[in-house]
């Protein structure tokens, strides 16, 4: 079990993970931090490829490594996008395919936290991102 992270180093975790980017076709590189209910964190970058839709979101690695590590809900999840020259994050929140993956492993009050180009945090919930949520019956 890591100790609890606060939001700043679960970003910090987020921008770790936004290194490891594989993604020379976008040049966009993100990452992301998943705090578990077991205090755990998971980390995932996107990692693309020459055939482009089989790339994956940074999300969707985050959610993965948590469930092999046997997380089974997300807390927190930080995101840290941004590319070209500058070795700087911007805002990105997730996409939409990623709101709903994050959906299947959140609660409502799961937090989706990210920093925008002028360094504020913003905080969401699913319901925020997701409204009106498909669900099975
Ligand atoms: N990307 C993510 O990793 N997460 C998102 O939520 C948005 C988009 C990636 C996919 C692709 O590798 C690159 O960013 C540009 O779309």
């Amino acid at each position: 079990m890591d100790e609890t992270m606060t939001d700043e180093e679960l970003l910090d975790a987020a921008r770790v993970a936004r290194e490891k980017a594989y993604c020379p076709y976008s040049n966009f590189h993100v990452g992301a931090a998943i705090l578990d209910e077991n205090d755990d964190v998971h980390i995932g970058c996107n990692v693309e490829n020459a055939s482009y839709p089989l790339g994956n979101c940074a999300e969707a690695a985050a959610i993965a490594a948590m469930v092999i590590a046997g997380g089974k809900r997300i807390v927190t999840i930080a995101v840290a996008g941004g590319g070209g020259g500058e070795n700087r994050t911007r805002a990105c929140t997730p996409c939409g395919g990623c709101r709903q993956r994050i959906n299947e492993f959140s609660d409502t009050d799961t937090r989706i936290i990210i920093k925008d180009d002028s360094n504020e945090w913003h905080t969401y919930t699913v319901a925020d991102l997701l409204p009106e949520s498909f669900h099975l019956p």
